[in-house]
């Protein structure tokens, strides 16, 4: 615990010199700056090579700081109160007198924000006087980071401290949903869709692409594990890894499993750091068998289609 205090402030001192610090979430680990700093944001996007023009999520402690810098409703406050804490991210618009960064935003007038549930994580947030933009901690379009060594590999000596946390307990993103107008969902994430329209006893309109498609091809490649990946496929090819939801009996060497019994939240936790796992064992392609589209499978397979756009680069 001393240790863990100690690593904290370490970590605030370096943010309080508007320089970026890779911290711990529940869902994936992110890479940090103040958000009321030019400075220190336009420093996240050159470190994750990220086009300018993807706005980025801020994390707060808690509602009373968020007040300061959004506006707030009542859709949002049901929600909050029953999951933050925890893997879901608010679009809110900006109050006027909000101090946002213009670089965190792209200019937008709404914020993308987020309460991390992550013990290392709050107390840091509670330190500091002011909220972190943090986009996943990964280089743009691969495979986000779930543990410290993940954030290592991605970004070595260019990042000057990484608060080690543990291994993230979710293992993906947040599910991000849009409040400004009519409420929608923008990304599957670690809630489920169906635990948040039950709380709002409403049923939720899917936006998750924002340019129509109309050929795969136009989907933005995203979480990436940099080989190709074929999917639903019941039959792998030689020297090609196979990703089960469920563990078999007759595992084969390129065989890897995401559950034992096929539990969702637990194949969810170990999606990222199985890509991770495969690339490093050197497989030059992977096939993943069909995984149920139901619940956070959904997740699964929306990170699994966009990673497969590798394919069509
Ligand atoms: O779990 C998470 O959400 C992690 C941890 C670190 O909190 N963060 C994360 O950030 O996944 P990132 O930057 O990888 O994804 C943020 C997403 C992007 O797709 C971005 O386009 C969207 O949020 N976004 C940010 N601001 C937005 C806004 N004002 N309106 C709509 N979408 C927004
Ligand atoms: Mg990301």
């Amino acid at each position: 615990m001393k240790n863990n205090l100690s690593n904290i402030k370490k970590a605030k001192n370096i943010l309080d010199h508007q320089d970026c610090v890779a911290v711990p979430t529940e869902t994936v680990y992110g890479l940090a700056a103040n958000a009321y700093s030019d400075k220190a944001v336009k420093k996240i996007f050159k470190l994750k090579k990220r086009p300018q023009n993807n706005p980025l999520i801020v994390h707060y402690h808690n509602i009373d700081d968020l007040k300061r810098d959004c506006e707030i409703n009542s859709d949002f406050l049901k929600l909050y109160k029953k999951f933050s804490p925890g893997p879901i991210t608010y679009v809110l618009n900006l109050k006027k007198t909000s101090k946002i960064s213009k670089f965190a935003t792209n200019n937008k007038s709404t914020l993308a924000v987020r309460f991390p549930k992550h013990n290392l994580m709050k107390k840091l947030l509670k330190l500091l006087k002011y909220p972190l933009a943090a986009p996943s901690a990964n280089l743009s379009t691969k495979v986000s980071s779930v543990c410290f060594q993940d954030v290592k590999d991605d970004f070595g000596n260019k990042l000057k401290f990484i608060l080690d946390g543990g291994r993230a307990s979710v293992g993906v993103e947040s599910t991000i949903i849009s409040l400004v107008n009519k409420p929608q969902i923008l990304r599957l994430g670690g809630l489920e869709v169906s635990s948040i329209e039950n709380c709002l006893n409403k049923k939720l309109r899917l936006k998750l692409n924002s340019k129509k498609i109309s050929s795969p091809g136009q989907m933005k490649l995203h979480y990436s594990p940099g080989i190709p990946i074929r999917l639903n496929i019941k039959k792998p090819n030689k020297n090609e890894a196979y990703l089960l939801l469920k563990k078999r009996n007759n595992l084969k060497d390129n065989y890897y499993y995401l559950s034992n019994k096929g539990n969702l939240k637990e194949a969810i936790k170990n999606l990222y750091r199985t890509l991770r796992k495969i690339k490093k064992d050197n497989f030059k392609s992977l096939a993943v068998e069909r995984i149920k589209n139901q619940g956070l499978g959904k997740t699964i397979n929306d990170r699994l289609l966009r990673a497969s756009k590798f394919n069509a680069k």
